[in-house]
């Protein structure tokens, strides 16, 4: 089925008709494709599944491109950010190209399925412009990082649960509550993995979120637990390219007062949630545990 989705999305690409199109986006690496399993899985049945689901890989790929100018990424998923190799303002346009043919192919959808997913958008461009704007002070509200975090990350697979259950005619709700804590999760793994992976595995530098400013959840727990001296060096390390004594010291802390890991319990609780909405669904909860294994 997967396969399916690979040939949908050239078949998309190619009807844009831009031999530069084409070229660029055979450089980027696929992922994992996460959303399009989604949609598969929980409309396997329906003929516009594929569609749909190679619809919002082209949005998700258009927003790492756009995300990438702006973090000024020299790397994504492995391979050189189309930015480092291309420019920023090839790595916009073509980001325009790919969200553009998609919102063009999602008018074919029926309204509710087309609404989910386009206002999906509009809350992740929301989600991206919120992280950039915390970004630029230190934050250490965790309400408004998850905040963030749902906007910018969850909301698209969220839309994703939602748009294909109304296609299958499943019920909306148990799986909007399903692709949200997927997302949010899935989000918070990430972080994780910022700080626990190295650059070789994470396809990009590591510790890198806190450089770019990005206070993500082990930095926030960490803050809320340091003494006034230790908040002090944390905040002065914020927004800052960590030599190798300031990245340990960092590690050391986040193993001391256990914020790995009680961001990890966070995930998890997130993702029960997550597994109880789908209880009766092997392959949306063997979705979970894949996710959650990444992490260590
Ligand atoms: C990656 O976050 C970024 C996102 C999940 C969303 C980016 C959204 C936009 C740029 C809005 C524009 C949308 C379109 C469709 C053009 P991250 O920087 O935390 O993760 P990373 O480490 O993978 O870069
Ligand atoms: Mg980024």
């Amino acid at each position: 089925m997967i396969n399916k989705v690979e040939k949908e999305i050239t078949r998309l690409i190619d009807e844009c008709g831009y031999d530069e199109v084409t070229r660029l986006f055979k450089m980027l690496s696929g992922g994992k494709r996460l959303r399009a399993k989604l949609i598969l899985k929980i409309a396997p049945e329906h003929k516009q599944a594929p569609l749909l689901a190679s619809i919002v890989e082209l949005i998700h790929a258009a927003s790492l491109l756009h995300d990438d100018v702006i973090d000024e990424a020299q790397t994504r998923r492995g391979v050189t950010s189309v930015n480092a190799t291309d420019g920023s303002k090839t790595a916009v346009m073509l980001g325009d190209v790919l969200y553009s043919k998609a919102f063009t192919e999602l008018v074919g959808f029926d309204a509710d399925v087309a609404r989910t997913i386009a206002s999906s958008v509009t809350s992740l461009s929301k989600g991206e412009m919120m992280d950039v704007k915390m970004a630029e002070t230190f934050n250490t509200d965790e309400k408004k990082y998850l905040d963030m975090l749902y906007l910018k990350t969850a909301t698209l697979i969220e839309a994703s649960a939602i748009a294909s259950a109304y296609l299958a005619g499943k019920d909306v709700q148990k799986y909007a509550t399903y692709g949200r804590n997927l997302g949010l999760s899935f989000q918070i793994i990430d972080d994780i993995l910022d700080i626990t992976q190295d650059e070789k595995t994470l396809g990009k530098p590591a510790l890198n979120d806190f450089a770019e400013g990005k206070c993500t959840l082990p930095y926030i727990y960490l803050y809320n637990e340091l003494d006034d001296k230790d908040k002090e060096r944390l905040k002065s390390l914020h927004l800052k390219k960590l030599d190798d004594e300031e990245s340990l010291w960092i590690k050391k802390k986040m193993q001391e007062f256990k914020t790995v890991e009680k961001s990890f319990e966070l995930a998890k609780k997130l993702s029960n949630e997550a597994m109880l909405a789908v209880k009766d669904d092997a392959e949306l909860i063997a979705i979970l545990e894949t996710m959650i294994k990444r992490s260590y």
